[in-house]
């Protein structure tokens, strides 16, 4: 992959000097302007992938400057340089269309990561864009992402099973995509133009149920004052897609199967036979095979539904396909509430590859959107995630609230008095820091320092060190699992004690 370009205008030689050996250095490919007429040039000239841009030119306001050139090419990142750096020069960046700030003088390792932060920002961004195309030429698809093996197989699947009218049983967690993967069949079938209907069997009485599928003649019931048809004469020569088959009652399940085997039925009262052509097609979260075996569901009917099966993968067996999902849809729900694309920072981003998502897409879209819609700058850090999808990066202890180390100062909100409220020094923080990552990680390895230094990257010697100098208490190991250790295993002492 080559490495990214970068614009720099800024009107003080050093500054860009410095930035382009600094950037250089990382291997991005830096351009020099040092004003706003020769970056206006530059941009025309070459394409870069980022732009950082000090605000106080000779020439040119530098907010100005940053408008027209947003107004020109609104996708590419701009971090501005900013010598004053106040709350106010921040939301006018902003404001300005700015993905972020840096003041002078900056640290290097802070500027480095804001740079990558931005360029990888971009890059997932047409990587989104090429793959969406890609999707749209390939399947016309535009709305379904995943890069990883297994959504490729399924969406290989799905165009391989379109043409025809046969049933297709859709498997999946919740939220894994059952019923956007059902519209997608209809949508690449011989029938996209005729209806897709969803029904919804959940919990409806059996006789709602059938009247809505099957329709009702005049008097069939107390209410029924007309006829009306039912939803497979609605559905004739499209779609009828049942989510959550498993709950439709045994008698519905009866009438089902007639419908798919014979293609007819009657409205309910009714004597007349009515033909229709109607694809099924049905979505399970529960194992429907199961269900077969404890006589809760009919095995003619799971034989007929289960004609061609497709299986959704839960998202934590394709985490690949999380950022772009991401950026999916921050896109969508940022249109949606107005809001300038906004994005993660790289410890939020981790925080949702981290996370098991038990609820799938589903929940992940649903954290993005809550995200965005509560956001108020451009980085979406892990404070806007729920907190239970947070709570495992808590335990695993990589995120450390700052606020724990750092006592608030005098002057600042929840500060005691100065003499109550002594700042460690750095060197006493760094430590604490160290303590708990390192007794964090022999816990879960079960105290065991030869794994712990190897998970660290460091030797066991430096890791025996570490732990004499900052004093954590070594627990013992619990005893492996053998036959004679059995009574051991039974009675934890060693771990009851240690809490
Ligand atoms: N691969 C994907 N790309 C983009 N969006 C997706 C993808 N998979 C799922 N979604 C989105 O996630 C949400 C849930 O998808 P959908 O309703 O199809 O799931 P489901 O499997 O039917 O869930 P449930 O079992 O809870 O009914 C929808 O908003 C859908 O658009
Ligand atoms: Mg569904």
């Amino acid at each position: 992959m080559s490495k990214a370009s970068i614009l720099v205008v800024d009107d003080e030689q050093e500054i860009r000097e410095g930035l382009e050996l600094l950037l250089g250095s990382e291997g991005y490919r830096v351009f020099q302007a040092e004003n706003a007429q020769q970056g206006l040039a530059a941009l025309d000239r070459e394409p870069v992938d980022l732009l950082l841009l000090d605000v106080a030119l000779p020439d040119r306001n530098g907010l100005d400057l940053l408008r027209e050139i947003r107004s020109k090419d609104p996708a590419l990142p701009v971090i501005l340089i900013t010598a004053y750096g106040s709350i106010d020069m921040a939301r006018q960046a902003f404001k300005a269309g700015a993905l972020d700030y840096i003041t002078k003088p900056w640290s290097n390792d802070e500027l480095l990561a804001q740079v990558a932060q931005a360029v990888e920002g971009r890059r997932l961004r047409e990587e989104n864009l090429l793959l969406k195309r890609a999707l749209k030429q390939r399947y016309n698809f535009p709305n379904i992402i995943g890069k990883s093996e297994q959504m490729q197989r399924v969406l290989d699947l799905v165009m391989q099973v379109a043409p025809s009218r046969s049933t297709v049983l859709i498997t999946g967690e919740s939220g894994t995509g059952k019923e956007l993967i059902a519209k997608a069949i209809h949508a690449a079938s011989p029938r996209a133009e005729k209806p897709f209907i969803a029904v919804n069997t959940g919990s409806m009485p059996v006789d709602l149920l059938e009247s809505q599928l099957f329709g009702h003649v005049k008097g069939a019931f107390t209410s029924a004052v007309s006829s009306k048809k039912g939803l497979f004469e609605v559905a004739d020569q499209g779609t009828i897609f049942f989510d959550e088959i498993s709950t439709i009652s045994h008698e519905t399940q009866a009438k089902l199967l007639r419908v798919i085997q014979e293609r007819e039925f009657m409205r309910l009262g009714g004597t007349e036979t009515i033909r229709v052509d109607v694809r099924i097609l049905a979505a399970s979260n529960v194992d429907l095979a199961a269900l077969v075996r404890q006589g809760r569901f009919r095995e003619d009917l799971f034989h007929r539904l289960n004609v061609i099966s497709l299986q959704l993968p839960p998202l934590r067996d394709r985490k690949e396909d999380i950022p772009l999902l991401v950026q999916h849809f921050i896109e969508r729900y940022c249109a949606e509430n107005n809001k300038p694309l906004r994005r993660f920072t790289a410890q939020a981003m981790r925080v949702l590859m981290d996370y098991d998502w038990p609820g799938n897409v589903r929940e992940l879209e649903n954290a993005v959107e809550r995200a965005v819609v509560l956001s108020t700058s451009e980085w979406l850090d892990p404070d806007l995630l729920p907190e239970n999808v947070r709570s495992k990066e808590i335990v695993k202890g990589v995120r450390l609230q700052l606020s724990e180390f750092l006592p608030p100062l005098p002057g600042e909100p929840g500060a005691r008095r100065a003499a109550d409220n002594p700042t460690p020094s750095l060197f006493e923080i760094m430590e604490e820091i160290e303590r708990r990552v390192i007794t964090d990680m022999l816990e879960r390895t079960n105290w065991n320092q030869t794994e712990a230094a190897e998970r660290f990257q460091i030797p066991l010697s430096t890791l025996n060190q570490k732990i004499k100098r900052l004093g954590i208490e070594v627990r013992r190991r619990n005893p492996p699992r053998t036959a004679s250790s059995d009574e051991a295993e039974e009675e934890p002492a060693g771990r009851a004690a240690s809490g």
